[in-house]
């Protein structure tokens, strides 16, 4: 028997006035629908179909053919999209299928499990998963009959003693494949959005003399969904302090959570310190004992114990313990900062390996270059890597000692202990232990100021 589920992401969301399609919209630094699909993968289901309509190229960009899609090419409801998947449907009928909307990120794997074994426990053709909300407006209303699910009605289709219900459907729906196969081509227009309604299932279904009935999750915030811009940072906001509650529950530690914003795959040692203004992302892994922050913008990087980041973007990048780096650091894709490095104000490391306790203190640039242990950077280095056609790669021994504005025009390589002087472009290979000069002679030009700052130095002379 074979679970699988369907997202329905094919809608417009008008009032969000996105040039995305809404379920592409993100909360903290994932798409609404990479959400869903995690919830979905959480649960075991790994098949699943993304019904697309709305700028669907933008979701077959981000699902990169990891999953199924299939198209509706005009948004006549949310039935009408389960419709489009019909074929998906057919291949697998026995077993049961899970229908959740891409708009509504916090669905999660036990809601989804429990709401699955409640489904089969009761052999029901439908099961909707609904919530008690304290403010239902915008919501289905669910209708009971005695302790039964009736039928589930439309805010815009409700009365007004049924908008005062609190019981709403989340969206989310358990159905016997081949259940709903069947009640699909049972459902009309008949409403005031002139829609295809999914919810009318419910009803369909008791009156063919089937069974409906109602998983009522006891965390509400599975139903939160984003019609508008206020919901969506509202949603954003409660995914931020959920994530920040789990890591001070692992002993990360905030004196102030401004601006701080910290994605779902972030991990982060006990005693490490987040400063205010810093956003980590991605699968971000950060030790013991750092601190980082204020102002650092962290995405997919490894970093160790005991590191200090400040004001610091660092990119796809490893950086082991002890490292030190800022104030006004960026660190590009591909770099690795071993044990020890201090890394100052100004600079840019990009795709380059940085050895042991090196230091580059302030306004240099190092890229695709391999640097050794102990080396220090002069104030204003450049590895000069693009000669406009290829990159090339600069190799720095160990113990080299880097004078300040000097240009080292890759491919090229410093043999270990090497020391270029102040000012030096180096074009070819230093061997170990030399010192590269490259400096025209110095000339002086006695009293050569002396006519131009004469008003200056000699005020009463001017006439
Ligand atoms: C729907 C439910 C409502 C429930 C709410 C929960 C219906 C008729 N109503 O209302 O009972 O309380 O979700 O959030 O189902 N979509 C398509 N194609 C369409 C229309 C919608 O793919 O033609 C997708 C949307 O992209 C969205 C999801 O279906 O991800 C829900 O659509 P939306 O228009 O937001 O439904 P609601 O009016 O919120
Ligand atoms: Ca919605």
């Amino acid at each position: 028997m074979m679970n699988q589920a369907i997202i329905l992401a094919g809608g417009h969301g008008d009032r969000m006035k996105a040039a995305i399609p809404k379920p592409m919209l993100r909360v903290l630094d994932v798409p609404m629908l990479g959400w869903v699909i995690r919830a979905c993968e959480k649960s075991g289901l790994s098949r699943i179909c993304v019904v697309t309509g709305y700028k669907a190229q933008y979701i077959e960009l981000y699902l990169n053919d990891r999953y199924r899609t299939a198209y509706q090419a005009e948004q006549l409801g949310t039935g009408h999209a389960v419709m489009q998947a019909e074929k998906f449907l057919r291949e697998f009928e026995e077993g049961n299928t899970l229908v959740l909307c891409g708009d509504a990120p916090f669905m999660d794997q036990e809601t989804i499990q429990r709401a699955l074994q409640q489904h089969q426990a009761q052999e029901n053709d439908v099961t909707v998963v609904t919530a008690l909300l304290d403010h239902p407006q915008g919501y289905g209303r669910v209708l009971r009959s005695e302790s039964m699910i009736a039928a589930i009605v439309e805010e815009k289709d409700a009365t007004d003693a049924q908008r005062a219900i609190k019981e709403v459907n989340s969206g989310a729906y358990w159905f016997r494949t081949k259940s709903l196969l069947e009640l699909l081509d049972g459902l009309s227009q008949s409403n005031v959005q002139g829609e295809y309604y999914l919810t009318d299932t419910v009803g369909l279904a008791l009156e063919r003399g089937g069974r409906a009935g109602v998983y009522c999750t006891e965390n509400a915030d599975v139903v939160l969904g984003a019609n508008t811009r206020q919901d969506l940072l509202h949603l954003n906001e409660t995914a931020r302090q959920r994530v920040l509650d789990l890591h001070m529950d692992n002993g990360v530690n905030f004196v102030c959570t401004d601006g701080i914003l910290i994605g779902n795959d972030v991990e982060i040692g006990a005693e490490t310190t987040i400063l205010p203004g810093t956003i980590l992302k991605g699968k971000t892994k950060i030790g013991v004992k750092c601190t980082i922050g204020p102002n650092c913008l962290i995405e997919n990087c490894t970093i160790g114990d005991q590191v200090t980041l400040n004001a610091v973007q660092a990119y796809d990048s490893v950086i082991e313990d002890a490292v030190k780096a800022g104030p006004f650091v960026h660190i590009r894709p591909n770099s690795h900062l071993k044990n020890g490095v201090k890394i100052g104000d100004f600079v840019e490391i990009k795709n380059s390996t940085v050895g042991e306790q090196t230091a580059v203190a302030h306004l240099t640039y190092v890229g695709d270059s391999d640097v050794g242990k102990k080396v220090n950077f002069g104030c204003g280095t450049v590895t000069v890597n693009y000669d406009g056609m290829t990159k090339n790669r600069c190799e720095i021994g160990d113990n080299c000692f880097i004078g300040c504005n000097t240009n080292l025009i890759a491919p090229v390589k410093l043999g270990k202990g090497a020391y270029t002087a102040a000012g030096t472009t180096v074009t070819q290979d230093v061997p170990e232990y030399a010192l590269a000069v490259e400096r025209a002679d110095l000339k002086l030009k006695e009293g050569y100021s002396k006519k131009k700052l004469r008003s200056k130095l000699f005020p009463s002379d001017d006439k």
